[in-house]
């Protein structure tokens, strides 16, 4: 054991010893790879049918933009974030989410000129230190959606049909239920906090020091809370959808008719606030029920434009939990046979082959099919083992007879059925469509 200074930093014992994973992070390798690859593929789908932006922003921002935007009063804010002074002593923070870092971007780069609305959609790693568990960790991906500039409830449904087509196309939409409420606008929200507190007030010595914090900062919060006894004094508090104004609640009512005439089935849940302090009017939340996890949530955010300095901009949007959606694809099994495999795997026995398998194989790779080639001068047999244990389709073989005619062998690798054919770039591939 021994003392090592790298970076002007101490690190104590072997400097060999092996380097391991922090804590809450995950390697994505192999077959999850796939899994990811297929998630992301449908996403990318449907944000192109649907006409959606990408933006890709910065995993670090101004620590500022998210105690205001997010608001310093949220655990998230207030225990979550990963801060830290850089070598300038700016104060910096790994993004926690992106709804900010996007409304960020949104006005510094004037994007209020573009055509209105403008919808931007991103997947993104972010960073939380949470206490794990499975499906939450400390850096994980969102799929999100962010649009600027329509105030109309029909908006809203946008967001909804954009994340509920993504449940539906990966064959999990039965998997997941879609809970929304409305949180109502500033109005309707101060008349509905001085009756919520009036009620918690005379109970708040049975409750929780969270809830005792939160009725004095965000007294909204108190109303998820999860602690058992709080739970119970809570049992017949005064719901926000019983004070809203007239235009949030037929906002409201025409979400959910809509919902029901388009045929995407929900629950209103009265108890959805959110974790984040910028959402007004709708809210919702998918919760992935035998996980018992959120697999996604959203709602309308008209302030934060503003908040962060931009003109007042009504937007809306949802940030959907990658990690929990490829968790959900293996708990129901329904990632079998995702992915490919090789269609065809080149064997060349003869080294002095190479120059003329690679130019066939580039070729045929141009043309879009998977194609592998021996680069370790193995023996023909364990070349053989190789692609099996690859799955390749198809083996072409061109042994030195083949060279020498201008030939090679095509194995398929499922029945073990040969033909030989000219070696020629259609030639081989017709023999592999056969
Ligand atoms: P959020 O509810 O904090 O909302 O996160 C959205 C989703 O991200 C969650 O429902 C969950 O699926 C996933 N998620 C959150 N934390 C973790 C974690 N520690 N490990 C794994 N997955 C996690 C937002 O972040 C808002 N920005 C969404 C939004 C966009 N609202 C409007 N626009």
């Amino acid at each position: 054991m021994h003392n090592t200074r790298l970076c002007g930093i101490i690190f104590h014992g072997d400097v060999t010893m092996k380097i391991t994973k922090q804590k809450g992070t995950r390697d994505i390798i192999l077959e999850d790879t796939k899994i990811w690859q297929y998630v992301e593929k449908n996403i990318r789908d449907i944000c192109r049918e649907y006409n959606l932006n990408e933006i890709r922003t910065p995993v670090f921002e101004a620590t500022e933009l998210f105690a205001r935007g997010v608001g310093d009063e949220t655990d998230i804010v207030n225990k979550e974030m990963y801060t830290f002074l850089d070598k300038g002593g700016r104060s910096i923070t790994l993004r926690p989410e992106l709804t900010a870092g996007v409304v960020r971007s949104y006005i510094e780069n004037g994007m209020m000129s573009q055509a209105s609305p403008l919808k931007l959609w991103y997947i993104g790693n972010m960073y939380r230190y949470e206490k794990m568990q499975k499906g939450r960790y400390r850096e994980f991906t969102q799929f999100g959606l962010e649009i600027f500039g329509s105030s109309s409830y029909l908006a809203d449904i946008e967001t909804i049909c954009v994340s509920y087509e993504l449940f539906k196309r990966l064959g999990i939409s039965d998997k997941v239920e879609l809970s929304i409420n409305s949180i109502g606008c500033e109005t309707c929200r101060k008349k509905y906090i001085e009756a919520l507190k009036a009620y918690v007030l005379p109970r708040l010595d049975n409750m929780c020091d969270n809830c005792k914090v939160r009725y004095e900062k965000n007294p909204m919060r108190i109303i998820d809370c999860k602690e058992e006894k709080c739970k119970v004094e809570l049992e017949n508090v005064p719901m926000i959808t019983d004070y809203l104004c007239d235009e949030c609640r037929s906002d409201f009512e025409k979400v959910c008719n809509t919902l029901n005439s388009i045929g995407i089935p929900y629950v209103i849940d009265k108890k959805i606030v959110r974790g984040l302090d910028y959402y007004n009017k709708t809210v919702y939340e998918y919760t992935a029920k035998d996980l018992g996890l959120a697999a996604g949530g959203g709602g309308r955010y008209d302030k934060l434009v503003e908040t962060l300095g931009g003109n007042t901009t009504p937007a809306v949007g949802f940030g959907l939990g990658i990690d929990r959606i490829v968790l959900l694809l293996k708990e129901y099994n329904m990632c079998e046979n995702i992915g490919e495999s090789a269609d065809m795997y080149f064997t060349i026995i003869d080294d002095l082959a190479y120059p003329k398998a690679i130019n066939i194989v580039n070729e045929i790779r141009r043309r879009g099919y998977i194609v592998d080639i021996d680069i370790c001068n193995r023996s023909f047999k364990s070349q053989l083992k190789y692609a099996d244990k690859i799955k390749a389709k198809y083996v072409c073989i061109i042994g030195e007879e083949e060279l020498k005619n201008n030939k090679c062998i095509i194995r398929n690798m499922n029945d073990g059925t040969q033909s030989e054919v000219a070696l020629d770039v259609c030639d081989i591939i017709k023999g592999i469509e056969r």
